[in-house]
């Protein structure tokens, strides 16, 4: 009997992934001054129980100003790293690998977390009762998120610097707290995507314009945390493959940008959309027409993105956004759509998803996969089907 792809391993670089289920990054907006808290253990912990191959922590920010929330991880400090190091050991001792997304929020920090009145709306001084003041964002460009937004502050060329040196401390710092992969964010409107879409820059120096100025910061970033790095781990990357909007970044862009970021040292895009102009829109296609929030997002609905890098490019592609279903998870895989699939809400609902699927494939994946300490949940998993399937017989 053959392994579904999806419980083969893969290799990149020096690191071998135990399969190609990935958690992706899932903000919990449960940190406290940028540290990882008990629930984050949980949280993550808890789907390398599930055997998920690879486990990306939430956008985790690279410095103060980058957070999208004051409740977001970060790790600008080395108590912030330090707290993360009792996630990636266990994720390890579960023979998974765990990474981390490092991001900065740009014009889109200073945010409420979702869950609390005006939830993913900008903090303003009336929220200073509730503990929460905002704090000045930064942008390629003058330009606010939308309508009701601040108005950021454009980088000038030594802030420029500044942040690209905190994603390589952050790098650094990665490294030491026991992550084994890297996913630069540069979607969702953050701030390395809006250096790339022509509809968050409009500078005038050598970081705006064309595609290969705008493409100029998010690249140097790459090149300087490429370094820092070591060479036997692999980088991602998170893109927003289309904005969806009018005049804004686009698929080709999108395919430019990959072979770029593979020169660079990049092992795989992680194929996202949207989000440029407020909270993350997703997008199944770039004609800007309105798309309602059912139609944005069918099952699989970014997966063509991935597929197009994937088939024009020579780097490695992650597939993301409504992919739920074993059999289709597997298809996309099979058919060439990417080279791993990454799951956000469904595996928050079943952390046991990789298990799951194993069954629902029928794959013969060693069940020794479970904790051994769950040894007797498979046993009796195995009692019920048999169980089931003798009742079955009875009816007939
Ligand atoms: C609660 C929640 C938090 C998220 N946080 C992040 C994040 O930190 N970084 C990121 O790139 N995407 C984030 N996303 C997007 C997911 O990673 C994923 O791309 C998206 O939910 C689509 O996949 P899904 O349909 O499997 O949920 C978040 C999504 C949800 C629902």
């Amino acid at each position: 009997m053959t392994v579904p792809l999806i419980f083969q391993p893969l290799k990149i670089r020096n690191t071998v992934l135990p399969n190609r289920m990935v958690v992706s990054p899932l903000c919990m907006y449960s940190a406290i001054d940028g540290v990882a808290q008990p629930w984050h253990f949980a949280h993550l912990s808890t789907f390398a129980r599930g055997q998920a191959g690879l486990v990306f922590t939430e956008a985790t920010a690279v410095e103060a100003r980058g957070r999208i929330t004051p409740q977001c991880l970060g790790i600008w400090t080395d108590e912030q790293a330090d707290a993360l190091t009792p996630v990636t050991a266990f994720i390890e001792s579960m023979g998974c690998i765990a990474g981390i997304q490092l991001a900065h929020a740009g014009r889109k920090a200073s945010t409420r977390a979702p869950f609390v009145e005006r939830g993913g709306s900008p903090i303003t001084s009336s929220n200073a009762a509730e503990g929460e003041t905002p704090w000045p964002t930064v942008a390629p460009s003058a330009l606010a998120v939308a309508e009701g937004w601040p108005e950021p502050q454009a980088l000038n060329s030594i802030d420029l610097q500044q942040v690209k040196q905190a994603f390589v401390d952050a790098a650094r710092r990665a490294l030491q707290a026991g992550f084994k992969v890297i996913e630069l964010h540069m979607a969702h409107g953050y701030l390395l995507h809006s250096f790339l879409s022509p509809l968050g820059n409009q500078r005038e120096d050598q970081y705006g314009g064309n595609l290969e100025n705008r493409m100029r910061f998010p690249l140097e970033v790459t090149e300087a945390v490429r370094e820092v790095w070591p060479e036997s781990l692999p980088l991602f990357v998170r893109i927003s493959a289309i904005d969806g909007r009018e005049n804004g970044w686009n698929l080709d862009d999108s395919v430019a940008f990959s072979r770029k970021l593979n020169e660079a040292g990049v092992d795989v895009i992680d194929c996202s959309s949207g989000g440029i102009g407020g909270a993350p829109r997703f997008r199944s296609d770039d004609t800007g027409k309105p798309l309602t929030r059912e139609s944005a997002r069918e099952p699989g609905f970014q997966v063509p993105f991935s597929r197009r890098i994937k088939a024009e490019t020579d780097i490695k592609t992650m597939a993301v956004g409504v992919i739920v279903d074993p059999h289709q998870a597997e298809e996309i895989l099979q058919s060439g759509g990417a080279d791993l699939v990454a799951l956000g809400r469904e595996i928050m609902y079943d952390p046991f998803w990789p298990l799951h699927a194993a069954e629902a494939l029928e794959a013969d994946v060693d069940f020794k996969m479970w904790p051994k300490q769950y040894a007797w949940a498979v046993d009796r998993r195995a009692q019920v089907k048999a169980f089931n399937a003798k009742s079955r017989g009875q009816t007939r």
